[in-house]
């Protein structure tokens, strides 16, 4: 998909950070974009307002709110040419205390809501709706769906879940002529990551390999650090774990 002009892009979690970088660069090409988000202004317009640029207030944990996204699109009249589940949040959770308030047990249940049910969910419904052939669904998973990070396994879980989502996905609909990219940001300088890591990818490099992943048609994009991850993953497991699993 060389051309991005006039395609219509729906991108979750769009209010900021990877989110928000995708959505300026596909404005930037002359696509109609769709951006969800809880937080958008009453107006319905955010600080990096554009007239391609459509916002809709949408918690994808919730089922109804995901229902009216999807009949946004609907409404649009037009196929749509990619989606990207990006909405993604992590909670760092201590398992070593019990749960005697079952709190511990409500934040996993969100952050699955949130990181893997939510996808799954809006990449099914938006199944009929995609262009095809041409269409592209992406899911944006983590370094951690290879190596679980031990201060957050909800979010391990979460991402890892996604992954094999996202294979059996492109398996499924590779005969409809729609395809699925995994995007694995390594660390990313956003709001999910402050005050943590060096050498972190800027928002916009993250943006910039999804778009040549689209480009390209790869089946998954892991810039930076990420292919030596995953590599070392198959080389040295113990090694890796060593390196990232208590980060
Ligand atoms: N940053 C990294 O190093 C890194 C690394 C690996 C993977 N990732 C993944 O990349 C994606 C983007 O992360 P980021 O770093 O850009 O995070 P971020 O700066 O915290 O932005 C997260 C975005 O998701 C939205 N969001 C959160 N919960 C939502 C919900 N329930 N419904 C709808 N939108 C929701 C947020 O907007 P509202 O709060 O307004 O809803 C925001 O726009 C996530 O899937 C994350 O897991 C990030």
């Amino acid at each position: 998909m060389p051309e991005f002009k006039g395609k219509t892009v729906l991108v979750t979690g769009a209010s900021r950070g990877i989110g928000k970088a995708l959505v300026d660069a596909f404005a930037g090409r002359g696509a109609h974009v769709i951006a969800a988000a809880r937080t958008v202004t009453e107006d319905g317009a955010t600080p990096h307002n554009s007239p391609q640029v459509t916002w809709i207030a949408c918690d994808v944990a919730r089922a109804e709110d995901r229902r009216q996204l999807i009949d946004s699109v609907r409404k649009t009249g037009r196929p749509l040419d990619i989606l990207i589940n990006n909405a993604g949040i992590q909670q760092a959770l201590d398992l070593t205390g019990g749960d005697p308030d079952q709190a511990l047990c409500g934040a996993i249940e969100t952050e699955l809501a949130v990181n893997l049910t939510a996808p799954a969910c809006l990449a099914t419904a938006c199944v009929p709706l995609m262009a095809r052939p041409g269409g592209t669904i992406v899911n944006v998973t983590s370094l951690v769906a290879i190596q679980a990070k031990a201060s957050a396994p909800a979010y391990s879980a979460s991402k890892a879940g996604l992954q094999r989502f996202t294979e059996a996905l492109r398996q499924q609909l590779e005969p409809l002529g729609i395809h699925v990219l995994e995007a694995v940001p390594p660390l990313v300088d956003t709001a999910m990551t402050a005050g943590r890591g060096k050498g972190k990818l800027s928002p916009e490099e993250m943006a910039a390999a999804i778009i040549r992943g689209l480009e390209t048609g790869a089946g998954r994009v892991a810039p930076g650090i990420g292919r030596v991850v995953i590599a070392l993953k198959s080389l040295s497991p113990a090694l890796l774990t060593r390196l990232m699993g208590t980060r």
